[in-house]
């Protein structure tokens, strides 16, 4: 297989204090990777730096043949993924909208959109609430759409910083499902076990106890 992210020697430090050292790993085209590990073990900072939001200390980042650091246009690499936190950030808008926006930005057709959309809408369990206003809905409500607006995206890496830490065994097992179903390549966190269920692979993040 193809390796479509290559991450070379890694590091990131924080005011003098290392969060992690020479970090190494690659990951295949399609390949589902878990990164587990403790709180504080620089999982979010992996993922932050990974979608280009925080510069790394040190080391090389690859994706799809390209260097994520130096590459002259990072928008275009950008798109390239798709990114999902813990507690994450919605637009004053409806869910609809939240959905439908990252697909307007990448120019799709109307009817594509509209497509999309309603499959995420039914699949994550989000038909009831199209028209609410993200910004109203509870912390799993968001976590959840979170998701739907990534996966409608079809990105070639999905990065998934512990997506289903607010939500119930059935959603949590419904998210799960469609993670294992996804075309793309993904990056999966989470502090316990559970991320290692739905990956091909699993690297450990060593906390600073340890
Ligand atoms: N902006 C920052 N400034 C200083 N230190 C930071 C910053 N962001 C993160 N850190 C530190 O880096 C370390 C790793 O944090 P990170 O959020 O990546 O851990 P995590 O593995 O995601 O933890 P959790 O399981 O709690 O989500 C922590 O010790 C944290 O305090
Ligand atoms: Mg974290």
């Amino acid at each position: 297989m193809t390796v479509l992210l290559s991450v070379k020697d890694l590091s990131k430090r924080y005011d003098g204090r290392w969060v992690f050292k020479d970090l190494t790993f690659k990951v295949s085209r399609g390949e589902r990777l878990a990164v587990i590990g403790p709180n504080g073990s620089g999982k979010t900072t992996l993922v932050r730096m990974l979608s280009l939001l925080e510069t790394p200390t040190g080391g090389e980042i690859y994706l799809d043949g390209e260097s994520l650091l130096e590459a002259p246009e990072k928008w275009a690499v950008r798109r390239k993924m798709a990114v999902v936190f813990k507690r994450p950030a919605v637009l004053n808008t409806t869910v609809y909208g939240n959905i439908a926006l990252g697909l307007k930005v990448r120019g799709e057709k109307k009817d594509s959109i509209h497509e999309k959309v309603e499959w995420a809408l039914k699949e994550f369990n989000l038909r009831h609430l199209e028209d609410r206003n993200a910004r109203a809905l509870s912390g799993g409500e968001k976590q959840l759409l979170s998701i739907a607006r990534a996966l409608v995206l079809e990105p070639l890496l999905l990065l998934l910083d512990e997506p289903t830490s607010n939500l119930d065994p059935e959603n949590a097992a419904l998210v799960e499902d469609v993670i294992k179903n996804t075309g793309s390549t993904v990056i999966i966190t989470s502090p316990t076990e559970s991320a290692a269920r739905i990956a091909d692979r699993t690297i450990y993040m060593a906390g600073k106890h340890r």
